[in-house]
Order: C-alpha cells, then sequence, then structure tokens
C-alpha cells in the first residue's frame, strides 16, 4: 500500500468521489480557503457538520493507492501516461505543448511524486491504440491522459481509438467535461472526448488547447482516484 496525495482546487465540481475518504481510512483536509484561512478536518459529506460545502475552494485529498500492479512498494510512484495526439507536433511543425501542459496539471493536482509515460504521436487510429496498450499492459500506467484529437474533423481519431481498447467506458466524464466547458466555449459542443477502463488502467481524452486541457480535467479530476481504485481491487 502507497500513500498518494491529491490535491484538488476549485469548486465547480461535483465533490470529491464520495467513498474515497471513508474506505480505508484515508483522510480529507479541507481548507475554507473563501471562508477563513483555518484549514479543518471532517467528513466532508455530512451536510450537518458541514452546511458550506457548495463554496469549499481548496481540497486536499489524502488517500492509499493499492500495491500490486500500479506499485509494488512505497517507494515506486505511480506511472501516468500522457500521449499528446497531434499530427504536427509528432513531426515536430508545432512544439508539444499539450503533453507538457497537461504533465505540469498533474504536478499541480498531484502532491505526491508520480512516473510521467510520454508520447507525442499522429492522429492515427491504430498508432494511438498501441500506444494507449502499451501505456496500460506493459508499462503498467494507472491512469492514461490523451490530449488533442476529439472534434469533428477526419484526423480527429482519439475518441475511436480510446473506444478500440477499453473494457468499459465511462461516458459520464465526456458528459461533464462537455457541460463544463459550455459555461467558457460554445465550441465545446464540438469535443468528442469520453474516458474508459483498460484491465486496471483509467484512460481519459481532453482537448487539445491548454486552456481546454485545463478546465476539464478540473472538472473530472475529482472522480479519478475512484476510478483507479476499484479498479485495482477487481483484477
Ligand atoms: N473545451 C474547453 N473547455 N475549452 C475549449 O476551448 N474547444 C473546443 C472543444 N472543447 C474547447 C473545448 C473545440 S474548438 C474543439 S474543436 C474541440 O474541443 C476538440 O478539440 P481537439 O480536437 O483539440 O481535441
Amino acid at each position: 500500500m502507497s500513500s498518494e496525495a491529491i490535491c484538488v482546487e476549485g469548486s465547480r465540481y461535483l465533490g470529491l468521489p464520495r467513498h474515497t475518504d471513508r474506505r480505508r481510512g484515508e483522510s480529507v483536509l479541507i481548507e475554507r480557503t473563501d471562508l477563513d484561512s483555518t484549514p479543518l478536518s471532517f467528513d466532508p459529506y455530512d451536510p450537518a457538520k458541514y452546511p458550506n460545502w457548495p463554496v469549499l475552494s481548496h481540497f486536499i485529498l489524502e488517500m492509499n493507492l493499492p500495491s500490486g500492479p500500479h506499485g509494488d512498494s512505497m517507494n515506486q510512484a505511480a506511472k501516468i501516461g500522457v500521449i499528446n495526439v497531434s499530427d504536427r507536433a509528432s513531426v515536430g511543425i508545432y512544439e508539444d505543448i499539450p503533453g507538457k501542459a497537461a504533465v505540469a496539471l498533474l504536478q499541480e493536482y498531484l502532491a505526491t511524486p508520480f512516473e510521467p509515460v510520454y508520447r507525442v504521436i499522429a492522429d492515427e487510429r491504430d498508432e494511438i491504440a498501441a500506444a494507449l496498450s502499451r501505456m496500460a499492459d506493459v508499462e503498467a500506467c494507472c491512469l492514461i491522459i490523451t490530449t488533442g484529437g476529439t472534434g469533428p474533423s477526419n484526423r480527429d481519431v482519439t475518441p475511436e481509438a480510446t473506444e478500440d481498447v477499453c473494457d468499459k467506458m465511462l461516458p459520464g466524464f465526456g458528459e461533464l467535461m462537455r457541460s463544463v466547458s459550455l459555461e467558457y466555449v460554445s465550441t465545446a459542443i464540438l469535443s468528442r472526448q469520453t474516458a474508459g477502463i483498460r484491465g486496471n488502467t483509467l484512460i481519459v481524452n481532453l482537448p487539445g488547447k491548454p486552456k481546454a486541457i485545463r478546465e476539464c480535467l478540473e472538472a473530472v479530476f475529482p472522480a479519478i482516484p475512484y476510478c483507479i481504485d476499484p479498479v485495482s481491487y477487481t483484477h
């Protein structure tokens, strides 16, 4: 069992995963940064104890990640895959800004170190699928984030490649990301981003613009430990 601290900021999302703090004795520290600066430690799901839940703006979730496929000892950092899907970045015409932005965001959100497994891949369905499979099965990433290739153009095939390799889809991720994104841009409707589970690995598609990457990852991040955890225990 290794310890993983996850820091989630912002009050826009639906809340921390409901069972994460209870199942194995993890602690939840909540700083009421928009009310006062005194950190409180309590059950965030008990409205009687904490009626101001919707205005919380800063959460630090301490949770335990299981040993096994995602890490065999306290010293082994979890691996997280990041794939920037872009024809132009893959041949060096564009700098790989989205992939770097995704890694920077993960470093911001995750308080404990992780090992990024990084690729830049052209918008080719088979190549994306092969990279996803390899990161999941061979490199044992617990989470894979893709950036780009979710739009409506002919070359946008990241969601198809994700569906090709997943055992089970989690359409709620895409629904939430589109819903949150529509508050920023009307073109959010164009993104077909989704998420799914392959073996022990959660795969999440994000759009390609760094601003969109932040907006979308912030929205779904609280659900990510909830998905990784049960997956690890049931396989
Ligand atoms: N979502 C957010 N939050 N912010 C954005 O700017 N851009 C949209 C959409 N989702 C956007 C967004 C646009 S213009 C497109 S075409 C789609 O994401 C797909 O982007 P992708 O092809 O880079 O994956």
